[in-house]
This record gives C-alpha cells, sequence and structure tokens, in this order.
C-alpha cells in the first residue's frame, strides 16, 4: 500500500494559488482551484516541461467570432507547446494517449496528504 506524505498546510495554499513540493524526486505541483485541491506531477508528458507553471481555465469553445463558451473540464495549459490536460484526470485534450500522472490527495485535521 502507497503511503500518503503531508505536504502542506490547507492555509499554505489560498484559492487560486499552487505550491510545489517534492516528495522523494517528483516534483509535484498542489493547485486550489474553486475551492478543490489538485495535484499532479510538473512533468508534461510532450517534452519534459515543468507544466504546473502554465497557466488553469476551463475548456473553450466558440460558434462563431466573439462568442465564447466555457465548458466543464479545468484545464492547465503547458507553458511550452501549449497542450492542455485535464487537470482532474490528467488526460491530454488532443492526444488521450498523453496523460499528466496526477495524485491523490487527502485532507486532515487542516493538513492536505498527497498519496505516491
Ligand atoms: S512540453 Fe508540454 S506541450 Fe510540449
Amino acid at each position: 500500500m502507497m503511503p500518503f506524505y503531508p505536504v502542506a498546510k490547507i492555509t499554505d495554499i489560498n484559492p487560486g494559488e499552487r505550491k510545489i513540493v517534492t516528495i522523494k524526486t517528483i516534483e509535484i505541483g498542489l493547485f486550489n482551484v474553486e475551492g478543490k485541491f489538485y495535484a499532479i506531477h510538473n512533468y508534461c508528458p510532450h517534452m519534459g516541461a515543468p507544466i504546473c507553471s502554465g497557466f488553469i481555465n476551463r475548456t473553450v469553445n466558440s460558434n462563431s467570432p466573439g462568442n465564447y463558451i466555457y465548458g466543464e473540464k479545468l484545464v492547465i495549459r503547458c507553458p511550452w507547446h501549449r497542450w492542455e490536460f485535464d487537470l482532474e484526470s490528467g488526460e491530454c485534450l488532443i492526444d488521450t494517449y498523453k496523460r499528466i500522472k496526477t495524485f491523490e490527495l487527502s485532507i486532515q485535521d487542516e493538513w492536505i496528504y498527497c498519496k505516491l
């Protein structure tokens, strides 16, 4: 059974903020987005960019110029080549064979624990 590691206090990551932590040798980005915490590997499966510095947004569609429709999924956009990944599942939106490793989190007594 894989252990959970204490990685941060809830108050260390304000809404909309992120924090990079290292467990063993693995860099993990912790995100507080819209009232929920997420954890992903800080490594883009395309060419290895530190993806946790990327912009987070909802998926966007358009049916006419200037008309934007925001979708259900939260995505993180890689800072190098702009590929987008579902923040929850880690799945790449344009190539479902590529995904970011995601990590299970547990919150207890004001602490965030991450499962490797
Ligand atoms: S390294 Fe992330 S999209 Fe290319």
